[in-house]
């Protein structure tokens, strides 16, 4: 949720800051600014839309030199999409571009009116940096300890003072910032991949500290000026994995990575026929004297959740319920020191998802998270963290990272059974390699790619679709249907097939896609029943399953058989090609499938 990077160095800045914000717009894409230092002056040159129309206005302006900058690409969230109210925001003192929201701007704005300050942007962004101004006088660390303790919300923001030119203060609440030292300068971002051209060591600016850059040191210090060791970080993605490698589209390449993705996340921690969790330093502990699991998170990654629900609950017999981040957190929920709470993200900064880890850590639950960026709030602030192993994921719908997730719930699903004494050795060693081989699905999927494009090409034109299943086909039914509906618009609603005839089946006519996902042979014959009522009805059924389905001719229209499984693996193959049909149905209707409207990777606002 909004991109930012800053430079000062060697270097000229423009290009380095335009890079940056290309490989950042995954976090929003309303519009996109720079600031370049230029002697007496800071320059600032914004645009609406996206990153490729700031490089065409910048490329069209006169003097762009400068080697230190600030730029942001913005995901809008108070005031509208204007040039006015694109970052980065200037003051007679400050240049300023930020990431979040400030809860609290109406009452900073009404002080500051009071001392004649009067923003010309609709935004809260442009009141932090109208406050920062009024609260000046040299000494920048004074200026951003005041701010730090009247500013409520969620901020990352750079700052340049007018009168100290060449060098980027930096700090955060909430908002994520990243940062690196390189000979040619220093570099800082809201997200690792923009500093991966540059140094794949970097640290993540603590909470409520200031990070200074500066052409020849990058210094953090604590909000009492004192400083302080960075602690380092390696990744260990290189350049090539946040391109597209050839690949038309972001989530087109990603949805091909998931081979690789699985392999890396569940290779590793699968040892003599027992997950070992020793390199990611998961005590056995964790997994004792738990009379409840809670999963919390948002989106795809609840939806992983979902998947875990039904796998942790068939086997272990322990009661699971799965909430919605934004929700856990209102409900005063029911936790003690035998809920095991599992947070799920692929960015870990969500805020709802981060605010529901700090409420369980309050309560006294053990926590982990899932999570796939490395030293991520989330990450860090979790008891224990698994992380997947998906590298960068840039589209904004996601993919790879989803099927990881959901590997992270197998493994955690088969610890909890070696340690609660629900399955000997022998049985343990025997799920895993049906585990494994589950995974290995997901190569013949995709190579049924041109076939489910024709597919796809069907049902193009609809305005709305339906996803069935029950158990664990609803939950990937689940993921399907958001997959479909996020990129391509389409109205997609995910039903248990049960509970359709309970209102919902009104809206099946004659065309409406029904894709139907059943893998599950003990209630195979329900859910066929169930796809027979909508068939009835007229509806165009694309039936997912890995069963044997000669004799049922009749019952679809389109059919993806994917190669068959033991059930309790069975999500992996159907969510290949449940992505697959929603990357071309959107494709064939002409919209962006890496940038959705109004959607932004890494939600760090609640
Ligand atoms: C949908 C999607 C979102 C995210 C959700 C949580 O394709 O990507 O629903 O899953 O915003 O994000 P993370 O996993 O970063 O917490």
């Amino acid at each position: 949720m909004c991109g930012i990077i800053g430079f000062t160095g060697t270097s000229q800045a423009a290009d380095i800051l335009i890079n940056g914000l290309q490989s950042l717009e995954y976090r929003g894409y309303d519009s996109a600014g720079i600031a370049l230092v230029q002697d007496d002056q800071t320059k600032v040159i914004k645009t609406t839309g996206k990153v490729a129309e700031l490089r065409d206005k910048v490329a069209a302006t006169e003097g762009t030199h400068g080697t230190c900058g600030i730029g942001h690409t913005r995901w809008a969230t108070h005031g509208g999409v204007t040039t006015v109210n694109a970052h980065p925001h200037q003051t007679p003192k400050v240049t300023l571009i930020h990431n979040g929201i400030i809860e609290n701007y109406k009452e900073v704005a009404a002080d500051l009116a009071k001392k004649g300050y009067t923003p010309v942007s609709e935004t809260d962004t442009e009141i932090a940096a109208l406050l920062i101004d009024s609260l000046y006088e040299g000494d920048p660390f004074d200026a951003l300890k005041k701010a730090d303790d009247i500013l409520e919300g969620a901020y990352g923001f750079c700052v340049m003072f007018k009168d100290r030119p060449g060098t980027i203060y930096c700090m955060r609440n909430a908002s994520p910032l990243v940062a690196t030292h390189t000979e040619d300068g220093s570099y800082i971002g809201s997200d690792v991949v923009a500093l991966i051209p540059y140094s794949k060591d970097y640290f993540v600016v603590p909470e409520h500290h200031i990070v200074v850059l500066e052409k020849d040191a990058i210094t953090l210090y604590t909000m009492d000026e004192k400083e302080v060791e960075p602690k380092m970080l390696h990744v260990d993605w290189d350049t090539t994995a946040a391109q597209k490698g050839g690949y038309d589209y972001f989530m087109q390449k990603e949805i091909y990575d998931q081979p690789e993705a699985v392999a890396n996340t569940i290779m590793p921690r699968i040892h003599n026929g027992k997950v070992d969790f020793s390199a990611d330093h998961i005590s056995d502990d964790l997994f004792k004297d738990i009379n409840r699991v809670i999963i919390t998170a948002c989106g795809t990654a609840m939806h992983a959740g979902l998947v875990g629900r039904s796998i942790i609950e068939s086997l272990i017999r322990i009661p699971v319920t799965v909430e919605i981040a934004s929700e856990f957190r209102y409900m005063n929920p029911i936790m003690d020191e035998h809920t095991l709470v599992i947070v799920i993200t692929q960015s870990g900064e969500t805020a709802d998802s981060l605010a529901a880890l700090r409420l369980a850590n309050e309560r006294g639950a053990k926590t982990m998270s899932i999570v796939n960026v490395k030293g991520s709030s989330i990450a860090r602030e979790s008891d224990y963290v698994l992380y997947t192993h998906a590298g960068p994921e840039i589209a904004v719908a996601s993919t790879k990272a989803f099927t990881v997730q959901c590997c992270g719930m197998y493994l955690i699903t088969m610890k909890l059974a070696e340690i609660n004494g629900i399955l000997n050795d022998e049985e343990i060693a025997s799920y895993l390699d049906k585990f494994v081989e589950a995974t290995k699905t997901i190569g013949p999927v995709l190579e049924m790619d041109e076939y489910i494009k024709t597919i796809a090409y069907k049902i193009k034109d609809t305005y709305s679709a339906f996803y069935l299943g029950r158990g664990l086909d609803y939950a990937v039914a689940c993921e399907g249907s958001l997959k479909l509906k996020e990129i391509s618009y389409v109205n997609s609603e995910a039903y248990n097939a049960g509970e359709l005839k309970h209102g919902t089946i009104s809206l099946v006519t004659e065309g409406v896609p029904i894709i139907a996902v059943a893998t599950q042979d003990h209630i195979f014959s329900k859910t066929v029943a169930n796809v027979e009522e909508v068939k009835a009805r007229g509806a165009h059924v694309i039936f997912i399953t890995d069963e044997d389905v000669s004799g049922y001719d009749g019952l679809y229209d389109d059919l993806i058989q994917v190669p068959k499984t033991d059930d309790f693996f069975a999500g992996f193959g159907v969510t290949v090609a449940m992505q697959l049909l929603a990357y071309h149905t959107t494709v064939y209707r002409g919209y962006n499938v890496d940038q959705p409207r109004n959607l932004a990777k890494s939600v760090t606002v609640e």
